[in-house]
Formats: structure tokens, sequence, C-alpha cells
């Protein structure tokens, strides 16, 4: 596996990953590799592909008061995972060669962005859509993978896709989680052990709330139910828990299309996402 810092050598090197006749895949990421980045990069190799996979902590998605600074890095692990995946090129870029000065763009991405992950977190979907369409653009693949986890996100980045005929398939992977139910993400290691215990509620909470939907309770009591689970774990504040068209990302009140429950909530300093197909109601 190559690793890469330098625009001018990553066309240089993904030009030969094209002239090997598989096509290219993109799996972008923020580093603090787990099984569910992982998974990313199988999912690409299973289609065949030739994987490129992107390490940028991307500064323009966090705000002020996030955790840019304490993010977790840790570059050497995350490219012996990526070896171990069978990567073939690791980008890594840094600040200066990803907004050079007198950077002055921005993707705006309406609609989708109107709730939920844009509404409690200001300009993140900004931050996402400009650096993901710059990933996109620096390495041109075939194919670029997402996680269902950051389910908001991949409906922001399917939109953009769509809207500025990018002409590169986007693929979604379901959510990997941790043996108690709860969705592997680089935030969990801020988790003390008794947090660490109580996050199951939550994929408990989104779970059951779709078995009470099934069996006929209303949705609004179902998510109600949820949100009271949720604080009982001792979460709070609870930003939302909603059911929503998987493709608007608009709220619904009873499941006629594909739907998803999606939450987000704060257990002590960390803040959690997490969502389930609700298809199967
Ligand atoms: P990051 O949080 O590092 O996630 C990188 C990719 O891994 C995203 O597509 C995310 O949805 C996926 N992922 C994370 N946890 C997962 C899990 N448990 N199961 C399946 N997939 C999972 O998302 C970002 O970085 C950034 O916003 C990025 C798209 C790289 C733009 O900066």
């Amino acid at each position: 596996m190559q690793i890469i810092r330098h625009i001018t050598e990553l066309r240089v090197a993904v030009r030969a990953l094209v002239n090997t006749g598989s096509p290219v895949a993109l799996v972008p990421t923020m580093g603090a590799l787990h099984a569910g980045h992982i998974a990313l990069v199988d999912a690409a190799r299973a289609r065949g592909c030739q994987v490129v996979v992107s390490i940028f902590v991307n500064p323009t998605q966090f705000a002020p008061n996030e955790d840019l600074d304490a993010y977790p890095r840790r570059e050497a692990a995350d490219a012996a995972m990526l070896e171990a995946a069978d990567a073939a090129i690791l980008w890594a870029p840094d600040v200066a060669e990803m907004y050079p000065a007198g950077f002055a763009s921005s993707i705006e991405v309406e609609g989708v962005t109107a709730r939920w992950e844009g509404e409690a977190r200001p300009g993140h979907f900004a931050g996402v859509a400009t650096v993901v369409a710059k990933l996109l653009l620096q390495v041109r693949p075939d194919i670029a993978f997402f996680g269902e986890k950051d389910f908001q996100q991949l409906a922001v980045i399917r939109r953009m896709v769509r809207d500025l005929d990018v002409g590169i398939e986007i693929v979604g992977v379901p959510t990997q989680r941790d043996d108690d139910g709860l969705a592997l993400s680089s935030r969990n290691a801020y988790l003390s052990p008794e947090e660490r215990i109580a996050a199951r509620a939550l994929p408990r909470a989104l779970g059951d709330a779709v078995a009470a939907i099934g069996r006929g309770t209303s949705v609004a009591a179902a998510l109600d139910a949820a949100k009271a689970r949720l604080t009982e774990a001792g979460f709070g504040p609870i930003d939302y828990v909603a059911l929503v068209d998987a493709d608007s990302l608009e709220p619904v009140e009873s499941i006629d299309s594909p739907a998803r429950l999606i939450a987000a909530a704060k257990l002590g300093r960390t803040r959690l996402i997490d969502n389930i197909s609700v298809e199967n109601v």
C-alpha cells in the first residue's frame, strides 16, 4: 500500500491503478479506523475494486465548539489496518494541501440538510459536501463507499452527486456494531466505562421503537417512549429521535415507503448518533 500526501503524486498513483483495468473505489474517512471503516474497504474489494482510502480530519465540518483538536489521530495503526485490508493507496493530505491559501469555494446542499444533523451542527454538511466533492475530484474513482451509520450524510452525498452530475456510483454499507449493539464509532473512545454500558440504550431504544410501531403503536408514542428510555439511561440533551423518509429525510407519521428511525443524543460529553431501517415493519 502506498501512502501519499501530495495531489500530484496521487494522480500518478491513481493512473497506475486505472491501468490495471480494475475499477477504482474511494473510501473517505477521518481516520481512527475501526471495523466499520474496514467494512467499507471490504465491500469495495468484494466489488473487485482497487481501493483508495482517504484519511483527513476535515476542519471545515467541525463547529468551533466541537472536537476537532481532540479528534483521535493514529495514522500508523490506521495504515496497518488498511494494509491488512488490502487497500492500494492511503491518501493522507494535510490541511494546507486540501485548503491552500485563498481557498474560497463551498458546496451547499439544500433540502436534505435542513433538519437533524444539519440543524444541530450548522455548517457541518457544507464542510462534508465540499471535502467529499474535492476527494471525489482528486481521486475520480468509479465507485465511492459510505456507511449507513451516518445516514443523513449518505443522503446528502447522493443528492450532491445527482445534482452535480458527478458520475460516480455511491454505495451505502450497513452499520457495523459491537456485540452489544452499539454502532462502532471513533467517538466511542470518548466514553467512560460506565457511559459505554449506558450507550447500549441507544440501539435498543431504536430497535424497540421499530418493534412497537410494527405492533401497531402510534409513531408519536413509540418516539416518546424511545426518548424516555434514553433519558432514563442517562442521555441528554436528546437532539432528535425521528422517523423519516429514507430519501428526503423529511419526518413521516406512517410507513408507506422506505423509512429510517434516526437519533442523536449526548451521553456525558460525547454525542452519539444511530439509525435503523424501518422497511420491514
Ligand atoms: P468518518 O466518521 O471517519 O467515517 C468514514 C466513513 O465510515 C463514513 O462513510 C461513515 O459512515 C463510515 N462509518 C463510520 N462508522 C461506521 C460503522 N459503524 N459502520 C459502517 N460504516 C461506518 O464520515 C466521515 O468520516 C466524514 O464526514 C467524511 C465522509 C470522511 C468527510 O470528511
